[in-house]
């Protein structure tokens, strides 16, 4: 799959250069003839005829004998013609070195970006006036792309089968984390969520998830990056889960990436909004840290202007979120793929410094459009022990996830989180300290 995609880069590739070398061609066309008629015909080309002794001189230069002989050119018809085909041959000049022209200044678009920027403008419609003060919304719900079948027919199969509504939750597992898959997929199945599927990275997991009725579906062994799945580290295996959550989106399908250390207590699509290329539920452990605020950085020695004010957002959590089958969603997971293969990243610090940071010189950035879950709803382990069970109104709600990422302690707590929603033991997360004890 991984040889497919990059055959389609390939394709890309080969298509932009052929245009680029037809340029090229168009190009070299127009100076060769510019060069000709320069050189034939340097005081223009009804001056050209070989009457002065200065034309005989360029003539003879260019070896040419038959011309140099007044007496043969001087029949008034002769004449005519030539001239007539000068003017043909110059007006075909002419329109070469226009098309020349847009090509280039087509080239030097394409270049700058713009080309693109102009071709989504087309798409995206007429140009509509503003309208009264209040009632302005700008684009945040991206058009979905045209699934593209052929990328993967053996995937269209089972997703036919398993999707619902176009939407799955998607798990990547090896065998480290068979014993959380397994809190995993029962909760899942608890919560009568039948749209989910495990990318099984080896044998042991596929063969796990077929005698638990789990669906799963293990990649064609093509694939060199598939090698990181078996053997790799967490990170690498990160790089992979955009890479093949692409072929997902290309599918067109709405994909609900779900790491294994999460347990499901309500079905989740019923607490999407389905606005926004990406819905991420978030590190952060309050309404400032999970939605965003004004930082205020106080610098004494500048006086007066000592109040610097900035923006900050807890980062979004790669491990659990929605995304929509859209192209700055396909940008993202590419985008941060890239980076992840050229770089020893974190791929959740790759993957929000991709969604977050805006174009400057030098960078362009994504224009994608994100929403932060509702942090009691889609709940991190921070917010669950730190806050949430310490509070008698929070501990009542019922979340619709809960995401063990913030403790290396995942199976236990895992097991508690059940314990304390599903089974109603009160005491059941008491135990836990607040952090981890490294
Ligand atoms: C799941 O489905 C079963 C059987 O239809 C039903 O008894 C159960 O209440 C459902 N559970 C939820 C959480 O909807
Ligand atoms: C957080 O925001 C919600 C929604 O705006 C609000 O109801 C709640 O009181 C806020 N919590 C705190 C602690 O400020």
């Amino acid at each position: 799959m991984i040889g497919r995609r990059e055959g389609a880069l390939m394709r890309n590739n080969s298509s932009h250069s052929q245009w680029k070398s037809k340029v090229v061609t168009a190009v070299a066309i127009g100076v060769l003839i510019g060069c000709i008629f320069a050189f034939l015909f340097p005081n223009g080309f009804f001056y050209s005829v070989p009457t002065s002794t200065s034309s005989n001189r360029h003539l003879s230069l260019a070896g040419s004998k038959t011309q140099e002989n007044p007496a043969e050119c001087e029949s008034s018809d002769r004449l005519n013609m030539l001239k007539s085909e000068l003017v043909a041959v110059s007006d075909k000049n002419a329109e070469l070195k226009k098309q020349v022209k847009e090509l280039t200044e087509r080239l030097r678009f394409a270049e700058q970006g713009k080309d693109q920027a102009q071709k989504q403008f087309l798409a995206l419609g007429k140009q509509q006036k503003a309208g009264p003060f209040g009632t302005v919304k700008g684009l945040r719900t991206n058009p979905t792309v045209v699934p593209d079948e052929s990328v993967n027919p053996r995937l269209v199969k089972l997703l036919e089968k398993i999707a619902v509504r176009q939407e799955l939750i998607v798990a990547l597992a090896n065998r480290n984390v068979k014993e959380m898959l397994e809190v995993w997929f029962t909760n899942i199945k608890r919560v009568n969520i039948t749209n989910y599927l495990v990318v099984a990275l080896d044998d042991e997991i596929e063969q796990f998830c077929q005698s638990n009725q789990v669906p799963v579906y293990k990649r064609d062994p093509d694939a060199a990056v598939d090698n990181i799945g078996k053997t790799g580290g967490n990170h690498k295996v990160s790089g992979l889960k955009f890479r093949i959550l692409r072929e997902f989106l290309q599918l067109g399908y709405g994909v609900l990436l779900s790491d294994v250390d999460i347990v499901y207590l309500q079905n989740p699509f019923d607490h999407l909004y389905r606005d926004s290329d990406v819905e991420s539920m978030s590190d952060g452990h309050d309404n400032r840290t999970a939605y965003g605020f004004n930082d205020v950085f106080d610098e004494p020695a500048m006086g007066w202007a000592r109040y610097a004010h900035t923006m900050r957002i807890w980062v979004y959590n790669s491990g659990f979120f929605y995304i929509r089958p859209t192209i700055p969603s396909i940008e993202l997971l590419d985008r941060v793929a890239t980076r992840l293969s050229k770089e020893d990243a974190w791929d959740q610090a790759v993957f929000n410094e991709e969604l977050f940071f805006p174009s400057h010189p030098g960078y362009e950035g994504l224009h994608a459009a994100k929403r932060t879950m509702d942090m009691y709803m889609f709940m991190n382990s921070k917010v669950l022990f730190k806050t949430v069970r310490n509070d008698e109104k929070l501990n009542k709600l019922k979340p619709v996830i809960v995401h063990v990422n913030y403790h290396p302690d995942k199976l236990p707590r895992m097991k508690a989180v059940v314990e304390f929603y599903v089974n109603g033991k009160q005491d059941a997360l008491k135990a836990f300290p607040e952090g981890s004890n490294w």
